[in-house]
């Protein structure tokens, strides 16, 4: 895993961007797979930028990481909401193009359709993930296999107090969600994991320096050949190898910086 540690949440952010608008200009047609959450909402407001910059999205294929059981694309709460909100209406990408698991039908049948849709556009090139505080990634919740493909998870308590603030009544939460399993996340060509703020520092460590295990369901990005895990300072606090992650970081620059001159 490469770990960068930027100092503010902004720089971090600006980090990110770059992964994916580099993939984008390196490969129009990129796949690629987004998350939603807080943590998304500036990142895509810097792609939104690079937009009127002059980037295109126009070849570009999404699929997001998951839906909330229950609530339809029009509902203001669902992450196809979202997602239009915070990047699709802004930028020139295909909406026909833009996969989310569908949160009305059975989710047998939606977890189903969706691994199907990823088999017949995918492999996805980038994958973008956001972190739980109890280290969930999509919605795999603790004790999910790192096995598991697409389907219906139960949210966790974490979980479901995280995102209440987004829903004005508790009876409208949806409980569970539709989500790429950790073997579909994992199947991705490259992972660029963003987490910011104290608040993620437990479950950053445990992700990048504890036990592969179903307790932290992003340890098994561990097992992943090609992740890059950005982070702001105050995520990175707990971090016991801190100053060597930042040692092999302050390497890599140098190798692009040698490679860019050549
Ligand atoms: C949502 C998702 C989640 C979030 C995570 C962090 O699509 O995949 O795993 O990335 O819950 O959410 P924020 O950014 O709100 O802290």
């Amino acid at each position: 895993m490469r770990i960068i540690i930027c100092d503010t949440a902004a720089e971090a952010t600006e980090k990110v961007a770059g992964f994916i608008t580099d993939q984008i200009r390196a490969r129009p047609d990129s796949v690629l797979g987004l998350a939603t959450g807080g943590t998304m909402e500036r990142l895509y407001g810097r792609l939104q930028q690079a937009h009127r910059d002059g980037l295109s999205f126009a070849d570009v294929t999404t699929f997001n990481l998951d839906e909330y059981v229950g609530l339809p694309a029009d509902h203001p709460q669902s992450y196809a909401y979202y997602m239009r909100h915070f990047l699709f209406d802004h930028i020139d990408i295909d909406q026909d193009r833009c996969f989310i698991p569908d949160g009305t039908i059975h989710p047998f049948q939606a977890a189903a359709d969706y691994e199907t849709l990823i088999a017949d556009h995918g492999p996805i090139d980038l994958q973008l993930l956001g972190l739980g505080r109890n280290g969930h990634i999509g919605f795999n919740e603790p004790s999910s296999s790192l096995n598991s493909l697409t389907r219906e998870k139960a949210l966790s308590q974490d979980t479901l107090a995280a995102n209440r603030q987004y829903f004005d009544d508790d009876a409208n939460m949806p409980n569970s969600a539709i989500t790429m399993g950790i073997k579909t996340i994992c199947s991705a060509h490259q992972i660029v994991l963003l987490a910011l703020g104290a608040g993620k520092a437990q479950a950053v460590k445990r992700m990048m320096e504890g036990p592969v295990s179903t307790f932290c369901p992003a340890s098994a990005l561990q097992m992943h050949p090609n992740v890059i895990a950005v982070v702001d300072a105050d995520a990175a606090q707990l971090l016991e190898l801190k100053d060597h992650y930042m040692h092999e970081e302050r390497i890599q620059q140098m190798r692009e910086h040698s490679a860019g001159v050549v």
